[in-house]
C-alpha cells in the first residue's frame, strides 16, 4: 500500500507568499488532505484505446512512425489520443535529447520518476530506459477525476503490463532509495504551477527535493530533468547547484512533437 506522505516539515508556508496564495494553499490543503485520508481506490482504470491517431500533420506522422520503428510500440493500441500523443512527445523529446547530445542512454538500472502525476508516461521510460526497476513517485495519490477512479487507479492502469514498475504515493523528500537514473519532468520550481495544479504550498520545498534528488544518485547515477523554457531551468539549475549537483549538458527541443508555451529544456546532472 501507498505510504501517506509526511508535508509536516513544509509548514507553515514560507512568509512570503501573499494572503491570496495562502487562502488559496490552504482550501487545497483541505482537498489534498481529505484525499489522502479516504484514498478513494476502486480498481485500475485503463483507457479506451484510439487505435489510429487523427488530425496529425505530415511531420509529426513521420516523427511518430520513427519513433514506432525504433522502439517497436504503438502508444494509441493503449490509450485514447491525448495520451498517446503526449507519450509520443516524451519520447521524441528522449530520443532526440540523447541522439543530439550523443550521450549513451544508461539502460539497465534503477530507474526513479520524481513528480510523476498518474504516471500516464510510464510505458515511455520502460520503452527508453529499459529499466531493472522503474518507480514513479507523486506526492499527490488520490486526486479524484470526474469518472469516479483516483489518480491511484489511473497510475495503476498506466503501469499495468509494464514489467518491475510501481508508482509510490509519497513525498520524495522522504524517499531514501538510490537510483542510477532520476528523471523529473517539470517539477515545481516557482510556487504558482503548485497552486495551479491545486495542490498546497506545503508541498513545495524545491530545496529538499533536489538536495533528495542528490542523495539518491548512485555515484555513476544521472539525473535527467525538464524544465518548461530557459528561466523556469535557469531557476531549477540554481537549486540543482544549490544541492550539490553538476551540470552535465544541457539541450533545448526545437520543434516538440506537441506545442508548448515553451520550449523543453532539458538537462543531465550528476551527483
Ligand atoms: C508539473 S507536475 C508534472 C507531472 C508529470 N511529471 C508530467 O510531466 O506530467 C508536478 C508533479 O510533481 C508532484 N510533486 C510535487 N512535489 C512533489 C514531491 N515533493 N514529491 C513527489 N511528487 C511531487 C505533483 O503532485 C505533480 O504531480
Amino acid at each position: 500500500m501507498p505510504t501517506t506522505p509526511d508535508i509536516s516539515r513544509a509548514w507553515p508556508p514560507d512568509d512570503h507568499y501573499s494572503l491570496l496564495q495562502r487562502c488559496r494553499s490552504l482550501y487545497h490543503e483541505l482537498w489534498f488532505r481529505l484525499s489522502e485520508r479516504i484514498r478513494w481506490s476502486r480498481q485500475p482504470y485503463h483507457e479506451t484505446p484510439i487505435g489510429c491517431l487523427a488530425g496529425l500533420t505530415s511531420w509529426q506522422i513521420a516523427r511518430i512512425n520513427e519513433l514506432q520503428v525504433r522502439y517497436n510500440l504503438r502508444f494509441e493500441t493503449h490509450y485514447g489520443q491525448h495520451t498517446a500523443l503526449a507519450n509520443y512527445a516524451y519520447l521524441d523529446l528522449l530520443h532526440q535529447a540523447w541522439t543530439n547530445t550523443n550521450r549513451p542512454v544508461p539502460q539497465g538500472g534503477v530507474v526513479a520518476d520524481v513528480g510523476c502525476a498518474n504516471f500516464w508516461y510510464a510505458r515511455t521510460l520502460h520503452a527508453f530506459f529499459r529499466p531493472a526497476t522503474l518507480t514513479g513517485v507523486d506526492v499527490e495519490g488520490f486526486r479524484l477525476y470526474p469518472t469516479g477512479y483516483s489518480r491511484y487507479d489511473a497510475a495503476r492502469g498506466y503501469i499495468a503490463g509494464l514489467s518491475q514498475t510501481s508508482f509510490l504515493v509519497a513525498n520524495y523528500c522522504e524517499v531514501e532509495t538510490k537510483a542510477d537514473v532520476i528523471t523529473a519532468w517539470f517539477p515545481f520550481v516557482t510556487p504558482s504551477p503548485v497552486l495551479a495544479w491545486r495542490l498546497p504550498l506545503t508541498v513545495f520545498s524545491p530545496e529538499r527535493l533536489f538536495d533528495r534528488i542528490a542523495r539518491n544518485l548512485t555515484s555513476q547515477g544521472l539525473f535527467f530533468m525538464v524544465n518548461q523554457g530557459s528561466d523556469e531551468a535557469a531557476i531549477a539549475a540554481d537549486y540543482g547547484r544549490r544541492a550539490g549537483l553538476q551540470l552535465v549538458d544541457r539541450w533545448v527541443h526545437p520543434r516538440p512533437l506537441r506545442t508548448r508555451p515553451h520550449p523543453p529544456v532539458v538537462t543531465w546532472w550528476t551527483a
